[in-house]
């Protein structure tokens, strides 16, 4: 494929901590897509110190400077690599802050335009048994209710405090094949989906 026919990913955590695991499991997957062709950008949430999303700071103000920067990279590109940690069996705060905005409307945009023909692999990390694997029941949902493909095959890592090798890796290497191969059928998805 051309390097002007390269899909284009974003890939982020629903974590802005420093130490997160799912950042390296973002990291892990990035890596992948972009080895299997495709133009891959990571994003860190904590970057763009979004406001708490307020309908009328909205009113006033318009949306934030980063709130339209986020906007514009989600909006170019044709696809997402997400891993988020679940709190209290849900998608985190800082995730769904930087989905309400990027959801918003401008009148000059069709709506929904961050997300809409859009496909994403989804992943979760947390020390738990479960992995975080009932925040990913509310992400799927959530992004296929604004349009977004979800592709059936996700990746939890349990007791993740304890399955990072300090360089990022993950010690276990079937863990690694599965999300390797994860980012590689986002990349083939869209592939297909774009020609
Ligand atoms: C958590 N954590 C957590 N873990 C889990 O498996 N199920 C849960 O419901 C919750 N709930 C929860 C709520 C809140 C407010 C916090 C701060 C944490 C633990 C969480 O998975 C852990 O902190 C992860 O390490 C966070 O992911 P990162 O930051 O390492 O990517």
């Amino acid at each position: 494929m051309a390097e002007n026919k390269k899909v284009k990913i974003v890939a982020l955590a629903g974590s802005t901590r420093e130490g997160s695991d799912n950042k390296k499991l973002v990291k892990i997957a990035a890596q992948a897509a972009s080895e299997a062709g495709a133009n891959v950008s990571v994003i860190d949430l904590r970057d763009f110190s979004l406001p708490l999303f307020d309908e009328d700071l909205e009113k006033r103000e318009g949306a934030p400077d980063p709130a339209k920067k986020l906007k514009n990279i989600l909006k170019s590109s044709d696809g997402f690599l997400i891993a988020s940690p679940e709190y209290n069996s849900s998608i985190t705060g800082v995730l769904k802050n930087a989905i309400d905005w990027s959801s918003r409307p401008s009148p000059d945009e069709p709506p929904l335009v961050c997300f809409q023909g859009k496909t994403a692999a989804i992943m979760s990390a947390s020390p738990g048994g479960l992995g975080g694997l009932r925040g990913l029941v509310t992400l799927r949902s959530i992004l296929g209710n604004i349009g977004v493909l979800v592709l059936p095959n996700q990746v939890s890592v349990s007791k993740a405090h304890e399955a990072f090798n300090t360089d990022g890796s993950l010690k276990d290497a079937k863990q690694t094949a599965s999300i390797k191969n994860l980012a590689a059928q986002l990349v083939s998805t869209l592939q297909k989906l774009n020609n």
